[in-house]
């Protein structure tokens, strides 16, 4: 038989995307020596990087590329260089926001897991992280992130108020096939873990929460009636994820719901340098840590290149059906994390010197003990 070949989109990105991606790549030919298959990895522009180059952050040749690929690996976007002060100047996050739109990735994995090793990291309690693990999805492709907006002059507002007549705004819309699409997600990751999903929106307020909770009872009922399900207020959520985060299993919610729940989510860890996500839709699928670009530290050599790494393994379980490979490179990071190898950031001051490494040593490590 012919020996398998799969053609990866990478897109490294801006700030220490370049220098993380260069680690997934080497994990990704590792395994793929290992497992007798040909990963062909071929870079393209986005973000802030592709503004330089050709002044848009998600060229045509890097969406064309992405849609012709086997999967997409990604690893950051942004950076203050590109700040500005003028809104239509391009932003890197353009990038992101539209390579989403085009492959239609509609639903965002962000798992959450305490490694044992790095437990101390947490800034909340032993007691209560123990057990953590969970997994937000995300709707990705609706909501305020793609509604309608607009910023104009307003001549009513600024006769009354001293001549400051700006107004802004955006519209969270949601159809139902849109809530429909997420919550069959959800339920079917429910099934594959410990077969509880809790739905989170904002009913006593909006309209879409409104629309969201009847749609995602409805799937319930008609489709996933042994599935538990609970309904959490937003707010009351971002309570409970702090007071009793290894409680929850699956979270599904709406775009801005669950950017701002992941984070948080993300930060139960206390090392955000280990998420890995992966985004689906119907076609071509894409894989990203889920920390950001890290200017500060770019171009050093000393980023935690493992949430690229993960993502890399995500992609390998969701893109090619590959869960016993998956399963290596996950394992191997949990033994180089055993055995007391870290990066600066995840470090503490039981970390003897020589066992804290640069991005490109972490990817080493990695690489030996698959
Ligand atoms: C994320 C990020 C993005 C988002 C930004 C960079 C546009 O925060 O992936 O969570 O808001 O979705
Ligand atoms: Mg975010």
């Amino acid at each position: 038989m012919a020996k398998a070949t799969y053609h990866v989109c990478t897109l490294p990105g801006d700030g220490i995307g370049p220098e993380i991606m260069a680690e997934g790549k080497k994990v990704l030919a590792a395994v793929g020596e290992k497992a007798d298959v040909d990963f062909v990895c071929e870079d393209h522009l986005i973000g802030g990087s592709a503004i330089d180059a050709c002044g848009s952050p998600l060229p045509d040749a890097t969406l064309d590329a992405a849609k012709a690929s086997d999967a997409v690996l990604l690893a950051s976007v942004g950076g203050p260089k590109w700040d500005s002060t003028d809104p239509k100047a391009p932003r890197p996050e353009q990038g992101l926001l539209g390579i989403r739109k085009g492959l239609g990735l509609y639903t965002n994995l962000r798992p959450v897991k305490i490694y044992d090793a790095l437990a101390g990291a947490s800034t909340l309690r032993p007691e209560v992280i123990k057990g953590v693990d969970l997994v937000i999805v995300r709707e990705l492709t609706g909501g305020l992130y793609f509604g309608r907006r607009e910023r104009f002059y307003d001549e009513e507002g600024a006769g009354a108020n001293g001549g400051r007549g700006q107004r802004a705004y955006d519209t969270m819309e949601y159809r139902e096939y849109e809530v429909e699409r997420i919550a069959r997600k959800a339920f079917e990751a429910a099934r594959k873990r410990r077969n509880k999903v809790t739905s989170v929106d904002k009913r006593n307020v909006l309209e879409t929460s409104r629309l969201w909770r009847e749609v995602v009872h409805r799937v319930h009922d008609e489709e996933f009636p042994e599935v538990e399900l609970e309904d959490l207020l937003v707010d009351n959520t971002a309570m409970q994820l702090i007071n009793r985060p290894a409680d929850f299993d699956v979270i599904v919610t709406e775009n801005t719901f669950g950017d701002i729940l992941s984070d948080e989510a993300a930060q139960i860890t206390g090392s955000l340098g280990m998420l890995a996500s992966a985004s689906l839709g119907d076609g071509v699928s894409l894989f990203e840590p889920s920390a950001g670009s890290a200017p500060d530290i770019a171009g050093k050599g000393i980023a935690n290149p493992l949430a690229q790494i993960l993502s890399a393994g995500m992609m390998l379980t969701y893109a090619f059906d590959m869960t016993e490979e998956a399963g290596w490179v996950e394992s191997a990071v949990e033994r180089v994390l055993d055995d007391g190898w870290r990066t600066r950031d995840i470090a503490d001051d039981a970390t003897p010197a020589d066992h804290v490494l640069g991005t490109a040593a972490m990817g080493d490590k990695v690489v030996e003990y698959l």
